[in-house]
């Protein structure tokens, strides 16, 4: 094992809403568990552990959504989003058990940003914090999210602490310098925003660099809790990035990007946010040979040169349950 962290607790991606039709069931494997996710035909999405409680049949494999339940392939009781038992179709009277609340684990579900979240915590408390709106991933100027994912042999910790590491950058990146980046922290947030001057792009595609023909390019990148990150990149144009880590187990992650932009601008700043965008990809793909492969040092030996990597192991240490 080359992680030895449990799983944090927070609220984390589990599907794109646009993937999950009412009526639809599917089965997912995240935080080392087996799960359902489905739609009822109200609309609603709702999310169980996928074992049933009477004879252990997994729901995920033959359960059919019916209206607000999901019914078991097995015996046909049927469960609610809450994981309460309402119905046994052949028993004169409901079990005791199944009368005192619910009989199987449920998770809290909310859709946002066009995505179906849900709030994990190994000791099932309730959330404690909110998943970030961006407002522009429900606004009919921007485009439809351009998605893209991976799974990577890493935890969410390890994924979150690239940010921190801006020795990388010049390695992993091929990076001119290290960004320069102000870090700042406040509970469950922490926002790097990172200036850049760079030559101005002119019409005819060729760099000018001449006086006072210099902009700045600006990436502020949000964390919110350990399985959303919000990336706003600006220059004359746009382009916004929602990012989610979901741990698969304690060994592994789900990691997604969804981008949108102005779904008009000029040719020349369509064309810029699109190479940002491939820009970024192509840098989530440089790392992932290195997530894929290395191991978690507890005790690192730091440089002076090294970013702020222990001060965000500090703050991410908030999301490991006591
Ligand atoms: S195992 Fe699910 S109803 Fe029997
Ligand atoms: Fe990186």
């Amino acid at each position: 094992m080359r992680y030895n962290k449990p799983i944090p607790f927070g609220w984390f991606a589990l599907e794109y809403s646009d993937q999950l039709a009412p009526g639809a069931l599917k089965t997912l494997h995240y935080f080392g568990r087996e799960l359902v996710l489905f739609r009822t035909e109200g609309g609603h999405a709702r999310a169980l552990d996928a074992y049933c409680p009477h004879l252990g049949a997994h729901l995920g494999h033959g359960g059919t959504v019916l209206g607000e339940h999901v019914a078991c392939p097995f015996h046909g009781w049927q469960f609610d989003g809450d994981g309460v038992c309402r119905e046994v179709p052949y028993a004169n009277n409901m079990p005791p058990k199944v009368q005192q609340g619910p009989a199987m684990h449920s998770y809290p579900v909310l859709e946002r940003n066009q995505m179906i979240w849900a709030w994990y915590h190994p000791n099932g408390a309730a959330p404690t914090f909110d998943v970030d709106e961006i407002p522009e991933f429900s606004s009919e100027e921007f485009t439809p999210p351009d998605t893209y994912d991976w799974e990577i042999n890493t935890i969410v910790q390890e994924c979150g602490e690239n940010g921190a590491d801006v020795a990388h950058f010049m390695f992993v990146h091929n990076a001119q310098e290290m960004p320069q980046g102000e870090v700042s922290m406040d509970g469950i947030r922490r926002l790097t925003r990172i200036k850049n001057k760079v030559p101005r792009l002119t019409e005819d595609g060729s760099f000018s660099e001449a006086e006072g023909d210099w902009e700045f390019i600006h990436v502020d990148s949000t964390n919110i809790g350990p399985g959303q990150t919000v990336q706003r990149i600006s220059r004359a144009f746009e382009v916004i990035m929602l990012g989610t880590v979901t741990p698969i187990d304690d060994q592994r992650t789900h990691l997604r990007f969804a981008f949108t932009m102005p779904r008009t601008q000029t040719d020349m700043n369509q064309f810029l946010a699109e190479a940002t965008r491939d820009n970024v990809v192509g840098g989530v793909e440089q790392d992932i040979p290195i997530w894929n492969n290395k191991r978690y040092v507890e005790n690192p030996i730091l440089c002076d040169g090294d970013g702020p990597i222990a001060k965000y192991r500090k703050w991410f240490s908030q999301f490991y349950a006591a």
